[in-house]
């Protein structure tokens, strides 16, 4: 029987990671954070001072890649062994890995290793191409979004929360170009699946959220 796969996809800042974590608990399945095995990436290349505008380079570290995901009530992500969890939010991790994923040998060796998360009793995939390219067959797929604006004042409250000095503006002008760089690239763009079901989280609580995509699933 083939394990059935829920889709997640949409720009940064949507709420995608909460939702996704929060549903694949609830569903009792097992819980892809694509972003993170970019980021991971990212991680890497700069950790091994390589030229992330060195395709061929950064294709290489890619495929000699360590990476182990440990998903229990938290996700630990260890690169060679080593713990990097603390390392996946920070902006400079999100860029490159950003600019990194724009690379279409890079996806195609990332392909395989997104795959083999798809384990009884289900997977709930959370990233920007899971519907479209990663798991076209999946059953339910959701198309997650928010405004920039609404998305920027998401992420200052956090920073703000942890105590990380932020500006507001500059935040928006980050998302703005990132979402431009996921959306323009031409190997895996970030796009909604034909099929996926639209949720514009601007105006909605991450309960309303959950309580949608649930609905969907059941
Ligand atoms: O979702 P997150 O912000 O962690 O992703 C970091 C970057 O990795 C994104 O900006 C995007 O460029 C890339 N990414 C991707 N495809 C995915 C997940 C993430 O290209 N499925």
């Amino acid at each position: 029987m083939t394990v059935p796969v829920l889709t997640i996809d949409g720009p940064s800042g949507a709420g995608k990671g909460t939702v996704s974590r929060l549903v694949a608990k609830q569903l009792g399945w097992n819980y892809l954070d694509s972003g993170a095995i970019y980021r991971s990436l990212a991680i890497d290349v700069l950790k091994n001072n390589v030229d992330f505008k060195d395709v061929s380079a950064v294709v290489e570290v890619a495929q000699k890649m360590s990476l182990v995901f440990e998903c229990g009530n938290e996700l630990v992500v260890k690169l060679d062994g080593i713990d990097i969890t603390a390392e996946l939010p920070s902006e400079t991790t999100g860029n490159t890995a950003s600019i990194i994923a724009a690379y279409p040998d890079v996806r195609a060796v990332l392909l395989q290793k997104q795959k083999d998360f798809q384990l009884a009793p289900g997977l709930v995939a959370d990233g920007r191409d899971m519907g479209t390219v990663v798991f076209p067959d999946a059953v339910n797929k959701v198309y997650l979004t928010a405004s920039a604006e609404e998305r920027a004042k998401r992420r200052y409250k956090q920073l703000i929360e942890k105590g990380i000095d932020a500006n507001l503006v500059q935040i928006t002008k980050e998302i703005e170009a990132r979402d431009r760089r996921d959306q323009e690239r031409t190997t895996a763009p970030l796009k909604a699946a034909e099929d996926a079901l639209y949720i514009d989280s601007s105006e909605l609580s991450i309960e309303q959220v959950i309580s949608e995509v649930i609905n969907l699933v059941q």
